[in-house]
């Protein structure tokens, strides 16, 4: 089922009794890249995903966006629909949400999944390289710049191999300028999160590819060093994009976890 909510595109699967697990997908893409996961819990689950401002169903507005006014779209959210403590599960620049929103209100969840994911903000590097691609944008078009980008995000087996990737960069190619620079915007102006993980007191899951460039399995594993009641996977013959590269592991270990909650 789908809705519409302060012009944000919101997804629903499965029985509303369940325990909820709320997903925030990461960039450029949008709730579709969670669709193994719903497929996979929506009997057991209540489901809920939405796009991002700017990116899918949701649309731009202005593109003034920041990690702030995601947070802000996703408490919305579960206010709205009076989602009942739910699971929050992010990747990459959703973790980057996810990680803020527990900052900002912890008690509003029953635990976290952090895929692909880091609690430091921006360095200079890159910053400039958020600029780079604003700039490229502006010049080129948002499809040379997501043509770029989205093959670094996945291995080179799941470039060559996997239906998957074609079908995810293809949607990725529709995105809205406007809202894939405001993304970028928002992510090169986030907080750092690090000094609050070691408050982090709910159960958390911290998965990451073992080929993850943008997030390596050490820079991961640190932070899940930081957070107490943790648990650290590596997804085999996969790179920043787990939950699509490679879903049966991924899943058997999300639902593994969630298994354990009440
Ligand atoms: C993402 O997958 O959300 C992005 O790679 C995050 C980023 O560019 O920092």
């Amino acid at each position: 089922m789908k809705s519409v909510l302060n012009d944000i595109a919101v997804y629903f699967y499965g029985n509303s009794s369940n325990i909820p697990v709320l997903f925030v997908h990461g960039f450029p893409y949008e709730s579709h890249m969670w669709d193994f996961q719903i497929k996979e819990l929506q009997n057991n689950f209540y489901c809920i995903t939405f796009d991002c401002r700017g990116l899918g169903g949701s649309t731009s507005g202005d593109g003034q966006f920041t990690i702030e006014s995601f947070v802000d779209d996703l408490i919305y959210i579960i206010d709205e629909l009076k989602v009942n403590i739910p699971v929050l599960c992010g990747l990459s620049m959703g973790g980057y949400i996810a990680l803020r929103a527990i900052e900002r209100m912890q008690k509003y969840f029953r635990a976290l999944i952090l895929c692909d994911t880091k609690s430091d903000a921006d360095n200079n590097e890159a910053k400039l390289r958020r600029a780079a691609g604003i700039k490229l944008i502006n010049q080129e078009g948002a499809p040379k710049f997501i043509e770029g980008f989205v093959p670094t995000c996945f291995s080179k087996n799941s470039v060559q191999n996997l239906p998957i990737y074609k079908i995810t960069l293809e949607r990725a190619l529709t995105s809205d300028p406007v809202g894939v620079k405001g993304c970028l915007l928002a992510m090169q102006g986030r907080t750092d999160t690090t000094s609050y993980l070691e408050r982090i007191v709910i159960p958390t899951l911290v998965i990451c590819g073992e080929n993850d460039t943008f997030t390596p399995p050490q820079v991961m594993k640190t932070m899940k060093d930081k957070i107490r009641n943790s648990e650290f996977i590596v997804v085999p013959g996969a790179a920043h994009m787990t939950p699509l590269e490679n879903p049966e592991y991924f899943n058997k270990a999300v639902k593994k976890f969630l298994s354990k909650l009440n």
